[in-house]
């Protein structure tokens, strides 16, 4: 089975920014533990600031992984780019978040891309991956 995550703007800062909302732990560390847990999965790993860049991988992993885990961070609330992106998917995607963002300040409460996705894990700081993860199996 393979697994892509394609996490966008700032999540490269995961475990130095925020660390109160997004945890301690970097994004690279924990994405090691993850492999190591499920050996058989192979994963992929992108992340980009920029939302054309994602879009280029989501087009990319599209049809060539049995699943794909988008963190969009805040492109999540303002891209429609993205959201046409993902509506396109033939790849069954799920949404993640570190925090939970209906939680949190008012312009984070909708999403462009729910609509378009299996289901949306967050609020478990970096086990929502592991928790999406599962949901492939
Ligand atoms: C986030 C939530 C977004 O609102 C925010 O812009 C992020 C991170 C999360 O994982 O909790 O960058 O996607």
């Amino acid at each position: 089975m393979k697994i892509a995550i394609v996490n966008g703007p700032n999540l490269n800062k995961i475990g130095q920014r925020e660390p109160h909302i997004y945890g301690k732990e970097s994004f690279e560390h924990f994405f090691e533990g993850l492999q190591k847990s499920y050996p058989k999965i192979e994963f992929q790993h992108f992340q980009s600031n920029h939302a054309s860049e994602l879009i280029d991988a989501l087009h990319g992993f599209d049809n060539v992984c049995d699943g794909i885990i988008l963190n969009a961070g805040a492109f999540t609330h303002t891209s429609l780019a993205l959201a046409d992106a993902v509506a396109g998917l033939q790849t069954t995607a799920v949404e993640v978040h570190l925090s939970n963002t209906l939680a949190r300040e008012n312009f984070r409460h909708h999403s462009h891309l729910t609509m378009y996705v299996k289901g949306c894990v967050q609020g478990f700081g970096l086990e929502s991956y592991r928790l999406a993860v599962a949901s492939f199996l």
